[in-house]
Parts: C-alpha cells; sequence; structure tokens
C-alpha cells in the first residue's frame, strides 16, 4: 500500500483492491459452505435463487458498501460516523464489528480442519478413500476428537493473528497472487476429472435442473445469507478494504469482477463435488462434511494425487487465511481507529477472544454436540445468526443509508469518480443502481427475513 495525500494508506493498484477484496470473498464460502447448502436446500433450485440475490442484491450493496468506505477512508464505524452524525448509523457499523467477530469464532473452525487435511494428505491419508462414506468415517473419527478440533481452532487463530499483526500486505497479498490462482487451476483439474466420472450427468442435472417446488422461504433465507457470506457483505470486510482506495478507480467494475470471481469459483467448486456425490451414488444433503467426504474420492482418481491432493489443502487453507484476516481486520482497525488501541493490542485481544468464541463451537461436533438450541449446535447457531441475520440485516441498513440516508447528489459525486466514461456512457445506470437500493433490496431483504420467521 502506499500512502495517499490524506496520508492513510491506499493499495498500490487497482488490481491490488481486486485481489484482495476477491482474497476475502473466496474462501470456504464458495468451496465448502455453498455445495453444503446447495445439497442441502435441493441443488439447483437453490443456485438459481443465490444467483438472482447476488445479481439483484449483492452487487448493488457490494457498490455501496465498498462505496462508503471509499468516501470515508475509515473503519466501519468510523465511516458512518464521518458521513452522518447520529449514533444509530454508527451503531450500523457496529453491528458489522460484532458479525464480523461472531463469523471469525466459527469460520476458524472449518478452517482448522482444513489445516489438518494438509497433515491427512501428507500423511497420504487421503488416498486411501475410494468412496465418501469410507471418506465420511475417517472424518467422523477426526470431528470427535475434541483435541484435534480445538488445537487446529487455536493454530489456525495464531496464523491469522501473525498475519494480522504483522501486517496484511506484504505476506498474505504476496501469497494469495500465488495460491488463489493455484487454487483455481487445482479445482479446474477436479471439476474435469468429476466431469468425466461415469454417471457425472446426473450431478449436473441436480446442480442445473432446477425443481421449483423444492423453493421454500427457508431455501430463499439460505441463498441470501450465502450470497451475504460468500461475497463477504453486510459487516465492512469490503468497507474497510474499500477504505484503501483511490478514487481515481472505477468502482463499479472492481466490484463486478470480485462478485463474478466469487460467483464462478463457488460454481466449479459445485460441479467437482456433485459429480462425485451422484456419481459414487450418494446422497447430496450431508450438511458440513461434504467436501471432507467427496473430495478425497477425487484425488484418489487423478494421476499424482498425492501430490495433488497436498497441493488443494494447502491452497484451501491459504484462500481461508484471506476471509480471516480481513475478519480480524475489521475489529482490529475499529479498536486501533476508534479507541486508540495499538494494532498489536487489538490483534491480541480480539484474536483470543475469538478463540474462546470458537471453542463451544469447535465442540459442537463432539462433546457438545447434545447440547442444543432448538435444533441448532453452538456451530449452527454462531452460523446462522451471523449469516443468514446479522449480514443481511447490515446489508438493509447499507442500501438504506446510501439510498436515502446520505444524499443523493453527494452519492452520484463519489461513484462516478473514477468511472466517468461509464456513467456517461450508461446514465441509465445510475438510476437502476439507486432504484435497487430505495426499493427492491431492502423490501426484498426485509420480506425474506420477516417470512423467514414466519411473521408474513
Ligand atoms: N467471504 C468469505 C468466504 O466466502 C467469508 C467472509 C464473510 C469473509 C464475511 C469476510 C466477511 O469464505
Amino acid at each position: 500500500m502506499i500512502p495517499n495525500n490524506s496520508g492513510r494508506e491506499q493499495w498500490g493498484s487497482r488490481v491490488g483492491f481486486i485481489l484482495a477484496a476477491a482474497g476475502s470473498a473466496v474462501g470456504l464460502g464458495n468451496i465448502w459452505r455453498f455445495p453444503y447448502l446447495a445439497g442441502e436446500n435441493g441443488g439447483a433450485a437453490f443456485i438459481f435463487v443465490y444467483i438472482f440475490c447476488v445479481l439483484l442484491i449483492g452487487i448493488p450493496v457490494l457498490i455501496a458498501e465498498v462505496l462508503i468506505g471509499r468516501s470515508a477512508h475509515k473503519n466501519p464505524v468510523g465511516s458512518f460516523k464521518s458521513l452522518h452524525p447520529s449514533p444509530f448509523w454508527h451503531s450500523v457499523g457496529g453491528i458489522g464489528v460484532i458479525a464480523g467477530f461472531v463469523i471469525l469464532s466459527f469460520y476458524t473452525v472449518v478452517a482448522g480442519w482444513t489445516l489438518g487435511y494438509i497433515y491427512e494428505a501428507i500423511n497420504g491419508n487421503l488416498l486411501q478413500y475410494s468412496l465418501p462414506d469410507i471418506a465420511q468415517s475417517h472424518f467422523s473419527e477426526l470431528l470427535a476428537n475434541a483435541y484435534w478440533n480445538v488445537g487446529l481452532l487455536t493454530a489456525f487463530i495464531l496464523l491469522t493473528m501473525g498475519i494480522v499483526y504483522f501486517g496484511v500486505q506484504k505476506g498474505i497479498e504476496r501469497g494469495s497472487k500465488i495460491m488463489m490462482p493455484m487454487l483455481f487451476i487445482l479445482l479446474l483439474i477436479l471439476m474435469i476429472r468429476g466431469l468425466t466420472l461415469e454417471g457425472a450427468s446426473k450431478g449436473l442435472e441436480y446442480l442445473f435442473n432446477p425443481d421449483w417446488s423444492k423453493i421454500t422461504t427457508g431455501v430463499v433465507l439460505a441463498a441470501m445469507g450465502q450470497a451475504f457470506f460468500s461475497m463477504s457483505l453486510g459487516m465492512g470486510a469490503m468497507l474497510t478494504y474499500g477504505s484503501y482506495m483511490s478514487k481515481k478507480d472505477n468502482l463499479p467494475a472492481a466490484s463486478i469482477w470480485i462478485a463474478a470471481l466469487d460467483a464462478l469459483i463457488a460454481i466449479i467448486a459445485g460441479i467437482s463435488i456433485f459429480t462425485v456425490v451422484f456419481a459414487t451414488g450418494q446422497n447430496p444433503d450431508v450438511g458440513p462434511s461434504l467436501i471432507f467426504r467427496t473430495l478425497p474420492v477425487v484425488f484418489t482418481k487423478i494421476p499424482g494425487g498425492f501430490y495433488f491432493s497436498i497441493l488443494f489443502f494447502i491452497a484451501l487453507t491459504l484462500a481461508a487465511l484471506t476471509s480471516t484476516v480481513s475478519l480480524l481486520e475489521v475489529v482490529t482497525a475499529y479498536f486501533v481507529d476508534e479507541k486508540g488501541w495499538s494494532r498489536r493490542k487489538a490483534v491480541v485481544v480480539f484474536g483470543f477472544a475469538a478463540l474462546l468464541l470458537g471453542v463451544p463451537s469447535a465442540l459442537s461436533f463432539n462433546l457438545l454436540a447434545d447440547f442444543k438450541f432448538g435444533e441448532f449446535t453452538f456451530f449452527d447457531l454462531s452460523e446462522f445468526l451471523s449469516s443468514n441475520l446479522l449480514l443481511p440485516i447490515g446489508g438493509f441498513f447499507i442500501s438504506i443509508f446510501v439510498g436515502w440516508v446520505w444524499g443523493f447528489d453527494k452519492v452520484r459525486n463519489e461513484i462516478r469518480q473514477g468511472a466517468e466514461s461509464l456513467f456517461d456512457k450508461h446514465p441509465w445506470l445510475l438510476n437502476y443502481w439507486k432504484f435497487i437500493l430505495r426499493f427492491v433490496a431492502p423490501v426484498l431483504i426485509i420480506v425474506i427475513l420477516l417470512s423467514s420467521i414466519g411473521i408474513i
């Protein structure tokens, strides 16, 4: 990052921003969460609703969120403070910080599993599972081990803390420039191998041939929550990354790139996994363990599967790390900017606090498996509350703020900077975006939230 004339750091280039933001967006949300949710929610019907949510709500809200950050050059709370005097809006930034913290606590549990799978891959364990059921029983054994879960969670949080502590720039950016393209290529190979399995077409049918009767309000809520989760929206990560962006950059174009990369990687992961599920005659709705039972099967069917599996889990761990870093960075930026803490103190305090909150999530698969809130374990509850409720609520207020509260003359002025020729050529784009932010996004979000809790 290079300092701009106000002294605040900036991304070195437009590509720097796109890569960092895509690093935040692309992660376990695409490769672990998207396939398992699709599997639990009827496959193609879920995917269509998901894409609809990305296009109609996700991209416009992403542009709005990045714009707030780029205009104010601050953390989520500080940005709202500098754009509006009312404490209500400051608390919207505050909810985001809390949501990010909760996501960090359960996300690092799953990220810990991927870290553990690097070890499994190196040991050659993953090459022994030619069928998902066998891979599943190995995974279940690991899950039943509380030490394994808590140990890996701790390791992953320490890794995240180390990077945020020493600066995102050199380590994570450099690392992700190599690992993200590598992850992409490895996923493509997995997809091609999946597609060439006998019986793969049933998987494709499940993914792309929708049975509309499968759409319930629960499915729509899950798809919307996933759109927010996967694009890192509604909690200030994109706002914070936008705060390091230069006003000379074309913000809408960069946002569309991020959304497209994010969705593309999710779909490729979906194809890689469901071709295996159906080619081996399995059920798609096994929940969070889905990738850990299907991927080993493909590794056994690829030449050089041993090296391939090691590289794959290293790349996936790095993709998860670029996301956890953005989560911890939001909390850190808030305490540094607003409370005057040192970066070091903020990272240590909130890293360990996230670990404490993460422990009951890690134990949800073993010691605390029967400790439930309704149907939810502690892990499920953290995941549901933050992703399906807090993120869409954050997105709702971001739309309202940019659509109605900030003052559209100012908004127009801000969004045009760096994108003048785009808006000169297509003036309708601005009106379309404004209409979505004012009416479509907030109404859809509220209707989906209310109907999923049974109010309408
Ligand atoms: N988008 C990340 C993923 O898909 C998760 C995330 C959510 C990161 C919210 C930051 C903020 O894995």
